[in-house]
């Protein structure tokens, strides 16, 4: 069996995700990660939250708490709701972990000793009032290009002008709105990107098989006139990883911290040293999916990410790696996904536009949400949520295809032959011919799912419950009841069979329904049906079964425009 290394792009700390930010990394790596591991594939699957940078810090000050006071509570917020949407992580971490402090210094230190870092002095805007160093976006002026008053110190939003923030009229602090600014000097660690550009590409030019949307941004930021720049790694600030060359002090930066996007990617790898102090495992055991001289080798290694993250990933990350020179696994595959947009508009988190992690579940349970987002995937384009839409596919597709098929079998068995499967008659050619329809459509489930084309693999699926259903609905077990019963329970047990590899097939994107399928066929053998004949057998007569409460409600028309009107307006 294969092992599969599967890592989702960190969420920020600072508030809750909206279902796009879920759509776009979490959910389908969590989807593929459950579907390999019922392929009988060893999976360590890993997410964290990202907590540095200057955002985390004024969340926490508009929340009136310390920073370290407020990302411990997010995080249990985050994890919360991570478990709500049956996220499967082996482990979810926290950036801010002492793991990747270390390794965070580590590596800096490496890329010090192996001549890919340069100290570079630069003058930046520091708050007297606000005592910090302001990033480029957190100074706010009149923008000199057009006049609009509310300019970033790094982009006019109005006439889109990319600028400095020394370019401002009247600068002023975004935090305070203080205007007792000044230029100082200081002193920062620069990744030589630069340098590592033939290496890198000749990595990217080995990955013939990515999605084109990974590959055509990967290329884009390393060909295009400033693409790849050399990046600072450090800030003023203070909350984030010390600035230390591996387990020493680094002179003249003292005080300073590594940027948010330099530590992040690390804690991917910190993230399964986290999972292993909490499990009681050695160094060893974590090392065995990073470190391909301990193991690692033969892991194949899975990225889920939107689209923004991709040059980080490409470029910023992979240098981090390959300036190493130490033999740390790197990503195999690399998924990317576009943007899910709202209701004619974007999802947004600083206008609270859209549906967030927390708001969906108050509302429904995880399954349905699973199901809309992962059949609606934003792969090759952007797709867009509504309610319309979301209403349409929850009642066809779960209610009545998969739901229905479900009670309508589960009933009329239970009705005409008791509590457990029939033992009447056996399979004719009408089952045979069903067995190898389907048998060919899983090949075609599996081959979408390996090949992580999520949309593609809901429409398979949805398929597979399809022919379900045109089976029932022509062989007809309640008119065969009348004049020949053995028939009747052929087909019963054939229908409660299929029940079961329907729980199997269907878990990735609808875990608990899948859970209640099977706990109502009263097994639980999950073994992926490679062999269908023999999964068509697998309940056997008079075993018991049971009568599943409803698997999904329809949403009616007045719930739908309730919602619609809810979440139109600005989250309270
Ligand atoms: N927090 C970033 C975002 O939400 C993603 C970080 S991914 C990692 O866009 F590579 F840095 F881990
Ligand atoms: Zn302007």
């Amino acid at each position: 069996m294969a092992r599969i290394l599967i890592t989702s792009a960190i969420p920020y700390i600072n508030g809750i995700k909206h279902l796009g930010n879920l759509v776009g990394s979490q959910l389908p790596a969590d989807l593929f990660a459950r579907y390999m591991r019922g392929r009988g594939h060893e999976v360590m699957f890993l997410c964290a939250t990202d907590e540095h940078g200057t955002p985390a810090e004024l969340a926490a000050a508009k929340a009136g708490k310390p920073v370290q006071e407020y990302c411990a509570e997010m995080h249990k917020v985050q994890a919360d709701l991570a478990r709500g949407f049956r996220l499967s992580f082996d482990h979810f971490g926290r950036s801010s972990s002492q793991r990747n402090h270390r390794l965070t210094q580590h590596f800096a230190g490496r890329l010090a000793d192996n001549g890919h870092i340069a100290e570079v002095s630069e003058k930046q805007v520091f708050s007297i009032d606000d005592n910090r160093f302001l990033p480029d976006r957190y100074i706010t002026g009149t923008c000199p290009n057009c006049g609009y008053e509310a300019a970033r110190g790094d982009q006019c939003e109005n006439c889109t002008k990319q600028l400095d923030p020394t370019d401002l009229i009247n600068p002023r602090s975004s935090i305070s709105g203080s205007t007792n600014l000044e230029v100082r000097e200081t002193k920062h660690l620069y990744l030589k990107q630069r340098a590592l550009k033939d290496k890198l590409e000749a990595w990217i030019d080995s990955k013939t098989d990515w999605p084109v949307l990974t590959t055509s941004i990967a290329k884009k930021w390393l060909n295009d006139g400033d693409g790849l720049q050399d990046r600072g790694i450090t800030r003023d600030l203070h909350w984030g990883i010390p600035v230390r060359r591996g387990d020493q002090p680094w002179p003249g930066m003292e005080g300073k911290v590594f940027y948010v996007w330099f530590d992040a990617p690390i804690e991917y790898i910190a993230c399964t040293a986290e999972w292993a102090d909490a499990n009681g495992r050695h160094d060893a055991d974590w090392e065995r999916w990073w470190r391909t001289d301990k193991g690692a080798a033969d892991v194949t290694y899975y990225q889920f990410m939107g689209k923004d993250n991709v040059p980080f990933h490409t470029l910023s990350f992979p240098a981090t790696i390959l300036g190493s020179e130490e033999p740390w696994k790197m990503v195999d595959y690399l998924k990317s996904f576009n943007y899910l947009n709202y209701d004619g508009g974007q999802f947004s988190t600083s206008q609270g536009r859209g549906v967030f992690m927390d708001q969906a579940l108050s509302i429904l349970p995880a399954d349905y949400w699973r199901w809309w987002l992962l059949s609606h995937a934003p792969e090759s384009s952007d797709s867009e949520f509504t309610w319309e839409n979301f209403q349409a596919s929850v009642n066809k597709d779960l209610a009545d295809v998969l739901g229905n098929f479900v009670s309508r079998v589960t009933k009329f068995a239970q009705s005409k032959f008791g509590d457990t499967v029939p033992a009447g008659g056996d399979y004719g050619p009408q089952e045979h011919a069903l067995i190898a329809d389907l048998g060919a459509r899983i090949r075609d489930y599996e081959a979408c799912m390996n090949a992580i084309e999520v949309r593609k693999a809901a429409a398979e699926l949805r398929a597979i419950w399809v022919a379900g259903n045109e089976y029932l609905q022509s062989a007809a077990p309640w008119t065969a009841v009348k004049t020949d019963p053995d028939r009747a329970q052929a087909i019963i047990r054939l229908a409660l069979n299929l029940i079961r590899v329907y729980a199997i097939l269907s878990r990735p994107f609808i875990p608990d329904a899948a859970e209640t399928m099977m706990q109502a066929m009263g097994s639980s053998d999950w073994t992926w049906p490679d062999d269908l004949p023999a999964a068509m057998r697998s309940l056997t007569p008079g075993q018991p079964f049971s009568v599943p409460e409803n698997l999904f409600r329809k949403i009616t028309d007045d719930e739908r425009a309730d919602w619609q009107t809810r979440f139109s307006g600005v989250r309270s």
